[in-house]
């Protein structure tokens, strides 16, 4: 008997990326990606790994997809890689980008596995950067047409689609702080590229849902749950909160950009021609209404005096005695309950998923090929855990995506980061299901533990 039981058909499984598997990243017909590029200038990932191999993916998906299967994985989250399917942003179709996508829908839907579609998980079409990227309006132009053509084609077997994964990570770790590709630093270029984001997933929705009948169509962000550790911080901690969650909560569900944080980047001269990239019309294409909201959460944002608040990098200070991954961020399940309260109580998005959680724990195989990795079993159980309470609370979760799947490539951390399911072997390229995948499986039957 499980302790712990979830709603009936909720939906459980794993999330991977295209640049962070894939690999053949210059096969059958790909385009250039800013990842490729960023990847291969010296000094931008650590020990300058790139995704042109990756986890093989992109030849081993039949071997990956029997694993999932093995593992009783529901659903499986994947993202497509955009200069697969239009090598130069828009134009020109590659049909062989669209037929490997297609196989593997075809393949999840033989295991019984519901594909949930990433559009944009971060690799955009180089060409594209040369145009301006993000920061240019008419990058969502061609999002829209890339939207479309992944849509009809893929529209009447996908019935899960998220417009883009976290474009606070796009806009600000890529424009502004400048560890992402394309690795800018620059404001204002970042505040543009967030609004062109949030245009480009507004005009996309009604172009998927077109395309693919009775699809629920959602978006992604990246949540903190931000808290003050002193009474005199709480204004930091605020301030996190707008740069990270409100910037994008806000105008998505029709509150427009926070006026306190408007006030503060107007202040630090972030906006030196106002919200001139607002054009008329722009509130209602963002709002476009959507089925659910995808979570992704792995830590909380705790603030001090010495918080910085224009400083990302100064704004996790963990508590002496806190639990840290071997990403050093913090264990924090409450912070996960206190998020699917605080969304289902401000925002009221219909449907919530968690499209990604998990943990970087580095451990491999001991001498007999088991990898015992304890610690993220049991970050695992206390998150599913703090979950659960939401749900008792009435938060409309209607499933649970582990980040991730494999082991992959982690950005630039390159692949000294482990946040799989999967122990992912880099030169045999050989799988073995952690301790916490078996675990997994077994909540998965019992849909509990
Ligand atoms: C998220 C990303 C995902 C992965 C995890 C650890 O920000 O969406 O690709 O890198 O962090």
């Amino acid at each position: 008997m499980s302790q712990i039981q979830f709603p009936q058909d909720f939906l459980w499984g794993a999330a991977t990326a295209s640049y962070q598997i894939e690999g053949a990243w210059n096969e059958d017909g790909k385009g250039v990606s800013i990842w490729d590029t960023f990847s291969h200038a010296a000094g931008n990932v650590q020990n300058g790994d790139t995704g042109d191999v990756a986890c093989d993916h992109y030849h081993r998906w039949p071997e990956d997809i029997a694993l999932m299967k093995a593992l009783n994985f529901q659903t499986y989250r994947f993202s497509i890689g955009w200069p697969r399917i239009l090598p130069t942003g828009r134009g020109t179709v590659n049909q062989a980008g669209l037929d490997f996508y297609s196989r593997l829908v075809d393949g999840l839907l033989e295991a019984d596995i519901v594909p949930f579609v990433t559009l944009y998980h971060w690799d955009l079409p180089q060409a594209l950067q040369d145009e301006g990227g993000w920061p240019a309006r008419s990058t969502a132009d061609a999002f829209v047409e890339y939207a479309d053509v992944v849509s009809r084609h893929l529209g009447d077997r996908v019935k899960h689609w998220i417009t883009h994964n976290e474009p606070w990570v796009v806009a600000f770790l890529g424009n502004q702080v400048g560890i992402h590709a394309p690795g800018l630093q620059d404001w204002n270029a970042a505040l543009k590229a967030a609004h062109h984001l949030l245009i480009s997933h507004g005009q996309a929705v009604p172009v998927i849902r077109q395309n693919s009948p009775d699809a629920e169509v959602g978006i992604t962000l990246n949540f903190t749950w931000a808290e003050a550790a002193t009474p005199t911080s709480y204004q930091t901690a605020r301030y996190f909160d707008g740069y990270l969650n409100r910037w994008f909560l806000d105008p998505l569900y029709g509150r427009r950009y926070p006026a306190d944080m408007v006030a503060t980047y107007t202040e630090q001269g972030y906006l030196p021609n106002g919200l001139d990239f607002v054009q008329p019309g722009d509130w209602d294409i963002i709002t476009a209404p959507t089925d659910f909201l995808g979570i992704n959460y792995y830590t909380r944002t705790l603030t001090n005096d010495d918080t910085d608040p224009h400083n990302m990098g100064s704004r996790r200070i963990p508590p002496q005695e806190s639990e840290l991954t071997d990403f050093d961020w913090e264990v924090y399940p409450e912070g996960l309950y206190n998020l699917l309260n605080r969304l289902h109580f401000d925002y009221q998005p219909p449907k919530l998923y968690i499209t990604e959680n998990g943990a970087c724990y580095n451990d491999g195989p001991d001498a007999n090929g088991r990898v015992a990795d304890t610690r993220r079993l049991s970050y695992l159980k206390r998150h599913f855990a703090a979950a659960h309470r939401a749900i008792q609370n009435g938060v409309p979760l209607a499933g649970y995506m582990v980040w991730s799947m494999l082991d992959n490539f982690e950005w630039a951390e390159g692949y000294d980061k482990r946040f799989g399911l999967v122990w992912v072997d880099y030169d045999t390229q050989e799988r073995i299901p952690k301790d916490s995948a078996l675990w997994y499986k077994d909540v998965i039957a019992n849909n509990g533990f």
